[in-house]
C-alpha cells in the first residue's frame, strides 16, 4: 500500500514556463514520463512547440500518461518509443528506433527517469535495479544517441545531455564506489531501509545519484576537450511530490506514516522539474551547471526555483570521473568516444 500524497500547490512553474523560449523545431527525448518531473517535463515541451519522444517501458501507466499528454496539447507532436532501462536490450532497440524518427539530430537527451531505495535485485543484464535503471543504462542510451546530438548541434548551433541526480548524491560519504558500477546485483547489501543509518537501499540510491553528477562531470569535460557544441548538464528536484516515493514505500523502501511527514515539507511536481526544464531549455544554461533549488542537504535544498551552480569537487575530480567512465563502459561492453 502507498502513502497519502500531501496536496502542494506550485509557486514557481508559471514563472519560468512564461520565460523559457519556444521549442519548435526541436526534437527532445526524455526518460521516464509516465508521472512525475518527466511527465511535466515531456508536457511542458510538447506546449512550447517540441517534437517530445517519450521514453518508457510498456505499462498500463505509460498509456494513462500519453492519452493525457495529447488530450492536454492536441496539437503537440509526442512519439512513443520502449525503453526498458533495466534491460540493456531495451536501451539499445530504443536507440534504433530513436535514429529511424531523428533524421534531423536529437537536440536533447534528458536522463530524467528513475526508481529509489528498492530491493537489492539484479537486472537481467546483473547489475542492481536502481544501478541500472538510473545510470548504467543513460550512459549506454547517451553512447548510442551521440551521433543524433553531435548533427542536431551541427544544424543548429546546440545540442543537450540532460541529468537528473538528487540531494542523495551526497549521502553519506560523497565517494562513488566500484562496486556498484559491478555485475552485483542482488548482492550489494540487502534490504535495510533506513535512510540516515546506512540502510543499503538507501546507499545504492545514493551512488546512483552520484553516478548521475560524476557522468555529467565526465561529459562536460570530454565535451569541452574536443570543443563540442554539446552541452552536459545536471539538475535536481528538491524534494517534490511525486510517485518516485509511492514506489518506494509500496516495495518496503519507506514507512507511511514518516513519507507523509516528510512530503509536506517539499514542493509540487511542477516546482521539482524546474531543474530539469531549465537544463533542456534554458538559453542561459551552460555546459558543466547543476540546476537546482539549493545545493546543500536534506533540509537546505527542497524547495524553491531552480538556481544554477559549479559542479562539486567530491564528484568533479580525476579519481571519481576516470573510475565512472571505465566502469560503466566496461558495463555496457563498448567502448564510448566522445570527438
Ligand atoms: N521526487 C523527488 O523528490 C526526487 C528527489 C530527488 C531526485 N529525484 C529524481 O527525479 C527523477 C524523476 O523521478 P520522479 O520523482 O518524477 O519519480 P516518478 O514519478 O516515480 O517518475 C519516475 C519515472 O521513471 C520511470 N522508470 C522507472 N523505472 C523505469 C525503467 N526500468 N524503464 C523506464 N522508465 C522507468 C517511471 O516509469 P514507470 O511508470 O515505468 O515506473 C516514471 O516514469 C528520478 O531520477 C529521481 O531519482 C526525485
Amino acid at each position: 500500500m502507498s502513502y497519502k500524497k500531501p496536496k502542494l500547490d506550485s509557486k514557481h512553474y508559471q514563472d519560468l514556463y512564461n520565460a523559457l523560449p519556444s521549442l519548435e523545431g526541436k526534437t527532445i527525448g526524455i526518460t521516464g514520463t509516465t508521472s512525475g518531473t518527466g511527465f511535466v517535463a515531456a508536457s511542458t515541451c510538447g506546449k512550447l512547440g517540441a517534437n517530445v519522444i517519450l521514453l518508457n517501458r510498456s505499462s498500463e501507466r505509460s498509456k494513462k500518461a500519453y492519452a493525457e499528454l495529447i488530450q492536454e496539447t492536441p496539437n503537440a507532436n509526442f512519439i512513443q518509443i520502449e525503453c526498458d532501462l533495466q534491460s540493456f536490450d531495451s536501451v539499445r532497440k530504443a536507440a534504433e528506433e530513436i535514429t529511424e524518427v531523428c533524421s534531423d539530430g536529437l537536440d536533447v537527451i534528458c536522463n530524467n527517469a528513475g526508481v529509489m531505495a528498492l530491493e537489492d535485485l539484479p537486472t537481467e543484464d546483473g547489475f542492481d535495479v536502481q544501478i541500472q535503471t538510473n545510470h548504467l543504462s543513460h550512459f549506454l542510451l547517451v553512447k548510442l544517441v551521440f551521433p543524433l546530438l553531435k548533427k542536431a548541434a551541427s544544424l543548429r548551433e546546440e545540442a543537450r545531455i540532460v541529468n537528473h541526480s538528487s540531494i542523495a548524491r551526497k549521502q553519506p560519504k560523497k565517494v562513488l564506489e566500484s562496486k556498484y558500477l559491478e555485475k552485483n546485483g542482488g548482492n550489494l547489501g540487502g534490504n535495510g531501509s533506513s535512510i540516515f543509518f546506512g540502510g543499503a537501499r538507501w546507499l545504492r540510491y545514493n551512488q546512483s545519484k552520484l553516478a548521475n553528477a560524476a557522468f555529467t562531470a565526465c561529459l562536460h569535460e570530454k565535451l569541452q576537450a574536443v570543443d563540442s557544441k554539446i552541452k552536459a548538464m545536471v539538475a535536481h528536484p528538491g524534494l517534490a511530490e511525486t510517485d518516485l516515493q509511492s514506489t518506494t514505500v509500496k516495495d518496503g523502501g519507506m514507512g507511511r506514516w514518516i513519507t507523509e511527514q516528510m512530503m509536506k515539507a517539499g514542493q509540487s511536481r511542477e516546482d521539482g522539474a524546474l531543474g530539469i526544464l531549465r537544463c533542456i531549455a534554458d538559453p542561459e544554461i551552460m555546459s558543466g551547471q547543476f540546476v537546482g533549488p539549493g545545493m546543500g542537504g536534506m533540509f537546505t535544498a527542497m524547495k524553491g526555483r531552480a538556481e544554477s551552480f559549479p559542479l562539486e569537487e567530491f564528484y568533479d575530480n580525476r579519481f571519481t570521473k576516470d573510475l565512472l567512465w571505465k566502469k560503466s563502459c566496461e558495463a555496457i561492453k563498448e567502448d564510448f568516444e566522445i570527438s
